[in-house]
């Protein structure tokens, strides 16, 4: 195997290894995909100012994310199906972030449940994104298995109350586990690597739903279960009633509009993540990168502004960094190093971007990410 250099590299090895519908599931935007690929493409708008003759000997990439020390400002953001990628890859991802020094974020639809993360990282914190559903006594229950798992910030996503709708997904029939259809099979066939971790864990089904939710036994398809769980009447009330129930830090995800931000913090948020669910919920919307500065302008002086969407390498952080942004999240980047090779996947994905961070800050003259601001860039 060539010598992996880059997300790229980890990208096309994982649509190698993955069955289709799930590589496609996370290599997907909606309709047409104009805000995924804007997310990628604005930062490329963007370039930088180089310095010389500083003397750049002693760096840090490390910083602080709502007040917990992170060895870089980037946090693995929540993804859902991420044990598809790879047998047991949520436990993976975690235990990758955790050796890091980087915080892990679980996605409400996750494959291993809340409990198996803990266990299996010696219940080192991590966070947990939250979805308000119909049933509140289940989403009260989700809160206190955050709580007992010790998690120590919850992110609450307000962007996927209704579904946006991903063309790739709906051709594919994506259902978890696969539907045994012929296509499925011989794609599956293909796979041989995936199919043998996938017999060797029990987490194939969304692990904090079945068998918690009531009535719940069974539910393969995300769409089916947003359509009749998602609540579409959540408002800022909901994250006043959140508050009330969570000690630990909030973050509340999927701001584009600074009115929208300045609505999160009076209901109680920590933190905010300016975020279009990249690109799978509106799209047409703007890029992350290119509404995360209005939302730095409005609100930056009273919480942490974080950004995700279209991040597949240390400079994209480096510029979200030198836009405002106080931390950053990664979906894709970590998925495709998962997908392509498991929890060495997710660490190489973590130590390409941190070593470019690294050299393109120096290149930039600054020795800490701390003191990074606009200064260091140029815009187009
Ligand atoms: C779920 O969060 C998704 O974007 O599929």
């Amino acid at each position: 195997m060539a010598e992996i250099t880059c997300i790229e590299d980890l990208r096309r090895l994982a649509r190698k290894r993955v069955p289709r519908m799930f590589y496609d599931y996370v290599d997907g935007g909606s309709w047409t995909e104009y805000t995924y690929r804007a997310n990628e493409e604005d930062f490329g708008e963007i370039e930088f100012r180089q310095r010389v003759a500083v003397d750049i000997t002693e760096r840090s990439t490390a910083s602080t994310m709502v007040g917990q020390p992170v060895s870089m400002p980037v946090a693995i953001a929540p993804t859902g199906l991420t044990g598809m990628q790879h047998a047991d890859g949520e436990i993976l991802a975690a235990r990758a972030a955790q050796r890091f020094g980087i915080p892990f974020t679980l996605s409400t639809m996750s494959i291993c449940p809340i409990e198996a993360v803990a266990e299996a990282t010696g219940r080192h914190p991590f966070w947990f994104q939250l979805y308000v559903l119909r049933d509140r006594s289940f989403v009260e229950g989700l809160i206190e298995r955050a709580g007992n798992a010790n998690c120590s910030a919850l992110v609450v996503t307000m962007d996927l109350q209704v579904f946006g709708q991903r063309h790739k997904d709906k051709k594919n029939g994506l259902s978890t586990p696969p539907r045994p259809t012929l296509r499925n099979l011989l794609n599956l066939a293909s796979k041989p690597r995936w199919c043998w971790n996938m017999l060797g864990t029990r987490h194939r089904q969304f692990g904090n739903i079945v068998g918690h939710a009531k009535g719940v036994d069974n539910i393969g398809s995300l769409v089916e279960w947003t359509r009749e769980q998602f609540d579409p009447r959540l408002s800022w009330q909901d994250i006043e009633w959140i508050r009330k129930r969570w000690g630990g830090k909030l973050i509340v995800k999927g701001i584009q509009e600074p009115e929208d931000a300045r609505l999160a913090i009076d209901s109680g948020a920590d933190a905010i993540v300016v975020s279009n669910h990249g690109g799978r919920q509106l799209d047409g919307a703007s890029s992350s990168i290119s509404t995360l500065p209005r939302i730095v302008e409005a609100v930056g002086h009273r919480v942490e502004v974080h950004m995700d969407g279209g991040i597949r390498s240390g400079q994209d952080v480096l510029k979200a960094i030198a836009l405002g942004a106080r931390g950053t999240y990664i979906g894709r980047a970590m998925m495709y190093g998962l997908g392509a090779m498991g929890e060495k996947g997710v660490s190489t994905a973590l130590e390409l971007i941190r070593n470019e961070l690294d050299l393109s800050m120096a290149f930039c003259g600054k020795t800490d990410v701390r003191g990074v601001d606009r200064g260091i860039l140029r815009m187009r």
